[in-house]
């Protein structure tokens, strides 16, 4: 299944979820352990990550954003260009964005939760087929907000891994605007809503670099608050 938005998601009884947030966090994540972080660890709020930091992970990196800007006092914002191995290697990062971590949240009662975007996309569906249960991608989106950049992703997901699978209708609509849009996915995703802010706030290379296809062979997976390698 695909859920196109995290409220979606209250409705799907899947045990498996990948949660999906092309621009930028998902895509940071799998930067960040391509290049050799430890572990990540998602907050809902800016409070709750410095409290993390002071209270339990004090060697940890600060990263995320608000409107899409690094925040004051943070070590790492969240372009992935910033995740690279001469900062992350071996370290704890402690992230909240506005949308990414959120949607982790939403999941993190699943029996099992991973994150993906095109960076990492083959890798996961790997991992998924050796898992052989019911999955749902859930789709981070704008604010609430369907954002075409996710369902995108989530189609290429469902065709890379659903040959064989009974695929929601949600599934199948993911899997043909993928399939539809698959030649001009940079000029699509460059017009769409966070493309387009991201490129007024001078990111025009984040989207082009979230786009870029198996980059990375890493496998996120959320467990107990914690994201580390599968
Ligand atoms: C988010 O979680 O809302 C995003 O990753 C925003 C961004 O930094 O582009």
């Amino acid at each position: 299944d695909v859920c196109f938005t995290p409220d979606d998601y209250l409705a799907s009884s899947a045990s498996v979820v990948v949660v999906i947030d092309v621009l930028r966090a998902t895509t940071s994540i799998a930067t960040a352990f391509a290049n050799g972080c430890r572990k990540l660890v998602p907050a809902a709020t800016v409070a709750e990550a410095v409290a993390l930091k002071q209270d339990r992970f004090p060697d940890a990196l600060l990263a995320g954003e608000r409107k899409g800007l690094i925040i004051p006092g943070f070590q790492l914002g969240n372009s992935p260009f910033e995740y690279v191995r001469n900062i992350v290697d071996g370290k704890t990062i402690i992230m909240t964005t506005t949308n990414g971590t959120r949607a982790l949240n939403f999941a993190r009662n699943a029996a099992a939760v991973f994150t993906a975007g095109f960076v990492n996309a083959t890798a996961v569906c790997e991992c998924l087929a050796n898992m052989g249960r019911d999955v749902v991608f859930l789709c981070a989106g704008t604010e609430g907000r369907f954002s075409i950049e996710d369902v995108l992703c989530a189609g290429l997901l469902v065709r890379c891994c659903g040959l064989s699978a009974t695929l929601s209708d949600k599934a199948l609509a993911a899997r043909a605007m993928y399939e539809g849009v698959r030649s001009e996915l940079l000029e699509t995703v460059m017009a769409s809503s966070h493309g387009r802010y991201l490129r007024e706030i001078g990111f025009a290379d984040d989207v082009a670099f979230c786009l870029r296809h198996d980059i990375f062979a890493v496998v996120p997976q959320y467990c107990d608050g914690i994201i580390t390698i599968a």
